[in-house]
């Protein structure tokens, strides 16, 4: 098969967006994902590809406690900002205001609601390994659209 009609047809998976919120001891981190799925009802299971050796998969592994943040339609630019990483400083990630959830992982304040999650084994794949994450808790602020990949000119995958 052609590297480029490959490209093609796995770029054809419809992906969400959302901006990752993870915690080792005192520091904070925010990151934006978009290989995640559902992959049970009963426990409530989450997958997610996440990129080996990146400062996310690292702190991972220290803490299993993270949260997924949902942007709406018209929060591109909220997410555009996590293209790089952010210290956390006085309760914000940049520009972007931030709290601590209930299972210590930050929060985004502007998100349309975010889940609380723990990891429960990462699998090894590839260049991405697999979090498989239980569904902890949650929150929906606002029951709008979240913003999806189609939406964007971006591209993470093929
Ligand atoms: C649109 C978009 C989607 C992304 N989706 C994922 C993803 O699903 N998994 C992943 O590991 N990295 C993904 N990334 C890359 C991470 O955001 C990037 O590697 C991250 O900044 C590295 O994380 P670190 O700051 O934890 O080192 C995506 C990047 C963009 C721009």
């Amino acid at each position: 098969m052609e590297k480029e009609t490959r490209k093609k047809i796995l770029r054809k998976i419809p992906y969400g967006l959302y901006i990752l919120g993870l915690r080792d001891g005192e520091k904070l981190h925010a990151m934006v994902g978009s290989w995640l799925s559902q992959c049970s009802f009963e426990p409530p299971l989450l997958m997610l590809g996440l990129k080996k050796g990146s400062y996310s998969h690292t702190m991972l592994e220290h803490n299993p406690f993270f949260s997924i943040n949902f942007p709406s339609k018209d929060q591109k630019k909220l997410v555009e900002r996590f293209f790089r990483p952010h210290e956390a400083k006085d309760g914000k990630f940049g520009e972007v205001p931030f709290h601590v959830g209930k299972n210590g992982a930050p929060v985004l304040d502007e998100a349309i609601g975010h889940l609380e999650c723990q990891a429960k084994q990462i699998i090894p794949g590839g260049d991405h390994d697999i979090v498989m994450a239980e569904v902890i808790d949650g929150e929906l602020v606002q029951d709008v659209d979240s913003l999806t990949m189609k939406d964007t000119a971006w591209h993470y995958g093929g």
